[in-house]
């Protein structure tokens, strides 16, 4: 799957198979982990077999069920875009685990944090995790805030790379499918701003991420 299909079929996928994850790919997706880990100064870790973490209540009523792989969403707390650059780096192992025929779902809320396998280094906090694995189903399109209300530039005003990219932001999973972000261009460049609210700084890294790995082009 090529990552323009990629970014389109990703939709999150609570329930899950027990098919194990291939030896070979939980090597490659090791291998993407280190090289955004030696990029970014973040700890993002692959925790395999751990099904504590998604044992909470809610999960017995079926809202996740058979969750037993995660992705831990760490990094130093020095990093002032710690939670920006953790959504960025977070959405491009999932655009890769989806391109490797994987399914995700972003997950801040409906977890045990105090059960979760991740190691923390000194200075180190959680952002969130991300559960990973083969799905019972491919989950479904979300609804979409109008083109109008995501961003200020008219549809017939944008040049072809950066309505490919503003397409993709629309598709980025955000913490409730709130949306709360803002596209403009500015001396020929995409600007992406976060609204206010919880998880919105999460959300910017993710939409950020969508937008230029689509458009070829790097935002700010
Ligand atoms: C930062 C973040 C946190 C999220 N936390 C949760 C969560 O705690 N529980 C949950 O069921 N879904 C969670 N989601 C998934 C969103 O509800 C989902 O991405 C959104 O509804 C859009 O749907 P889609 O991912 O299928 O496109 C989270 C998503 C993001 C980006």
């Amino acid at each position: 799957m090529d990552v323009r299909e990629a970014v389109r079929a990703r939709h999150s996928v609570r329930k899950y198979k027990d098919t194990p994850i291939p030896d070979g790919l939980v090597d490659e997706l090791n291998t993407l982990i280190r090289s955004c880990n030696e990029e970014s100064g973040l700890h993002l870790q692959l925790i395999l077999d751990d099904p504590e973490c998604f044992n909470t209540l809610l999960n017995h009523y079926g809202w996740f069920s058979n969750v037993r792989h995660y992705i831990a969403v760490a990094g130093p707390k020095a990093l002032p875009d710690l939670e920006e650059r953790g959504g960025y780096y977070g959405q491009k192992l999932v655009i890769a685990a989806q391109q490797a025929g994987l399914n995700t779902c972003w997950v801040a809320g409906t977890y045990k944090k105090g059960k979760c396998k991740a190691e923390l280094r000194e200075g180190e906090e959680l952002v969130c995790v991300i559960a990973i694995g083969y799905g019972e189903n491919e989950g479904k399109k979300h609804k979409s805030k109008a083109l109008s209300r995501l961003c200020s530039v008219p549809e017939d005003e944008m040049p072809g790379w950066f309505r490919n990219g503003v397409k993709a932001a629309m598709m980025a999973p955000t913490a409730m499918n709130q949306q709360k972000f803002h596209i403009s261009l500015e001396d020929g460049e995409a600007v992406i701003t976060a609204g206010k609210g919880p998880m919105t700084l999460i959300d910017l890294g993710i939409v950020k991420y969508n937008f230029e790995v689509i458009s070829g082009h790097r935002c700010r």
